[in-house]
């Protein structure tokens, strides 16, 4: 699988995955548009190099402010859910971010959000606090996260 930052040529897909994707954010096109553009902006997407034509599996859009980035954006084509995709695009965004100055990066995600928060928990991500009523329509609390990326974790050596 190969996790790249996201190209022009890419919205129409990124779009029609956000279309099938009703826990995740709905945003316009122009909100991609300005985060691909924007230097803050992280916007990533995975395919997979082998399959014919090459598709978007997923995409995932981060933010960062200094030391800190936010997961704005996640989602995956459902067609494709549990082949690691999720996790690929979160790992090269952690690698990409942390490079750039990150210490840590935040979410926000529904409670009832049980892929999405199994998801991120796999990944290290730890509960940082809760927002009541969060989400609207339907009204739900909403869980922050947060993944500590500094100092880089340090993998104990195979004896
Ligand atoms: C959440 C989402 C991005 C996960 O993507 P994915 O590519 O299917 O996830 P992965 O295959 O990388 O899974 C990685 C880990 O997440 C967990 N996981 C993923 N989907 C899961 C599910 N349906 N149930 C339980 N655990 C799940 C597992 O721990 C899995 O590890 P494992 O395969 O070793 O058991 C995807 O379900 C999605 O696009 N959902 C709709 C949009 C959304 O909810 N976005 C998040 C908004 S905050």
């Amino acid at each position: 699988m190969k996790v790249r930052q996201f190209e022009k040529q890419d919205m129409a897909e990124v779009l029609a995955i956000q279309a099938k994707s009703p826990l995740t954010a709905q945003w316009p096109e122009s909100e991609y548009a300005h985060l691909a553009a924007d230097p803050r902006g992280t916007f990533l997407v995975a395919e997979f190099e082998t399959m014919e034509p090459v598709k978007v599996l997923g995409f995932a859009a981060f933010y960062r402010i200094i030391d800190e980035a936010e997961l704005r954006n996640i989602a995956v084509d459902p067609a494709h859910y549990n082949q690691g995709v999720g996790r690929a695009l979160l790992a090269e965004g952690r690698r990409r971010l942390l490079e750039a100055g990150a210490k840590r990066i935040f979410l926000e995600v529904r409670q009832s959000n049980r892929a999405a928060l199994a998801l991120y928990y796999s990944v290290g991500f730890g509960l940082h606090s809760q927002r009541k009523d969060y989400y609207h329509d339907p009204r739900e609390d909403a869980y922050v996260l947060s993944l500590e990326l500094f100092p880089p974790a340090v993998v104990p050596a195979i004896r």
